[in-house]
């Protein structure tokens, strides 16, 4: 028998604590990532966020990683020597270059910070951006359509909430499929009460993809507001283009751009990119510098080729995009044929990994659903997490579910047959015990 040792008897911890709750989504989420299959049983693994593992990918990147290890100055400056706070400097030239080229605007190094990881950056921009203002107000940040990333929540080290939300507007499509769009008469930016304005695109867990229009209103609100548009491009361009619809990239200086090397294929190497003016890029590097001295080397290390010698989009446009779309249609002929007697729909599914599903009227809700499922091993993340930051609450909320389809299709497909016959089962228990009435 094991017994866990705990040094205090009576552990008293600062306030500062309770901004790091066990009860927090993210931490459930990146819990569940390492969870002990059901006693004799199989796990099937469709919740956190981890990438697919794709051989052209880790391919290219095990090339790239054995000739550095063979170049001992390469390798005793990758292990041996901190980087300068802001990041890796060939890398940010390289990369500058790249998204001038993208974005048709001059970009160069000092307007790239690298940190350990895109939701570290987060976690400085939104502190930076939102909370108590020297002028006496209080500015949020406002997630222009909920549900969104459920990382952004619990990120605020500031005495009271900082996320404010809008809900989506929810557009029924063909094929029980639906679309979220962002509710522009409602979503407002002001200059006293909003620091910032932040949107994933492609959206986790939705799978949405902001329109170019809907994109076009939120940047011109900004601008007018005077406050900054935080894009998460995690899965957008130029890496890992994970966008299955046609979408604009979009920068300007008003814009700040986080990208990260996790979708790619490189969560392990947490790596994250800011893409801003200079202020901002600047303000990152200070808090790379105390937060954490300096940020990982590694992942810029082993992407600077691709970048350089252009394989990058290669392997982006013509590996990672097809693969992940080949999953998708997989998931979701598995999804529909699993469940066509049921009344659910999905998410049209235009970007990322994820089949965002939404369960309509669901006995117990989708946090029943996934408690079940996961006592079974079908390992989900239940919607509610991703609707941080709403000042009503919302039925739809408990309604949906998201499903990572990036995993073993063998698994993904098992895992969402059981998954939905745990879901009929709550369904056929309404209806029996309706009959009973
Ligand atoms: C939308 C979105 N943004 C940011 C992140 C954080 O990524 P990382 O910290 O691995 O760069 C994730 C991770 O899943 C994500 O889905």
């Amino acid at each position: 028998m094991s017994t866990t040792l705990r040094l205090f008897l009576n552990v008293k911890f600062s306030t500062y604590a309770q901004h790091y709750s066990s009860k927090s989504g993210i931490v459930q989420l990146m819990q569940d990532l390492s969870i002990a299959p059901p006693p004799g049983g199989q796990l099937y693994p469709m919740g956190g966020g981890n990438p697919a593992h794709i051989p052209e990918v880790e391919e290219a990147l095990r090339q790239i990683a054995n000739e550095v290890v063979g170049d001992t100055v390469r390798f005793a400056r990758m292990v041996g020597d901190y980087d300068a706070p802001q990041g890796h400097e060939r890398f940010r030239t390289a990369l500058a270059e790249r998204l001038s080229n993208l974005f048709q605007k001059p970009l160069s190094a000092q307007n790239i910070a690298i940190t350990n990881g895109s939701q570290a950056s987060f976690e400085v921009l939104f502190n930076a951006f939102a909370g108590a203002f020297a002028d006496g107000h209080w500015r949020h940040i406002e997630l222009p359509i909920a549900p969104e990333y459920v990382g952004y929540n619990d990120m605020g080290r500031q005495q009271r909430p900082i996320l404010r939300s809008t809900p989506a507007r929810i557009n029924l499509l063909a094929d029980q499929q639906f679309k979220y769009g962002i509710d522009l008469d409602r979503f407002r930016v002001s200059s006293e009460t909003s620091g910032a304005v932040c949107l994933s695109r492609p959206t986790n867990p939705s799978g949405n993809v902001v329109t170019d229009s809907e994109l076009q209103e939120v940047a011109e609100k900004c601008v007018s507001a005077g406050v900054p548009l935080i894009i998460d491009g995690a899965y957008g361009l130029p890496f890992p283009g994970m966008i299955y619809t046609s979408a604009t990239p979009f920068w300007d200086d008003n814009t700040i751009l986080c990208l990260s090397l996790s979708k790619l294929g490189l969560p392990g190497v947490r790596t994250g990119i800011v893409v801003a003016a200079p202020e901002v890029t600047e303000l990152i590097r200070n808090a790379n510098a105390i937060n954490g001295l300096a940020p990982t080397r590694v992942g810029p290390e082993l992407v600077l080729p691709l970048l350089a010698n252009k394989q990058m989009d290669t392997l982006c446009q013509q590996v990672i995009r097809p693969h992940y779309l080949q999953k998708q249609a997989f998931a979701l002929d598995t999804l529909r044929d699993a469940s066509a007697d049921l009344p659910i729909r999905v998410h049209k599914p235009d970007g990322a990994m994820f089949l965002w599903v939404w369960f309509e009227n669901l006995p117990g809700g989708t946090q029943k659903l996934y408690e079940a499922a996961a006592n079974e091993g079908v390992v989900t993340v239940a919607g509610h997490h991703f609707f941080q930051g709403l000042t009503t609450d919302w039925q739809h909320a408990n309604e949906c579910l998201r499903i990572n389809y990036a995993g073993n299709p063998g698994l993904v497909e098992e895992g969402i047959r059981r998954l939905i016959a745990i879901a009929r089962r709550l369904y056929e228990s309404e209806t029996q015990a309706s009959i009973a009435r």
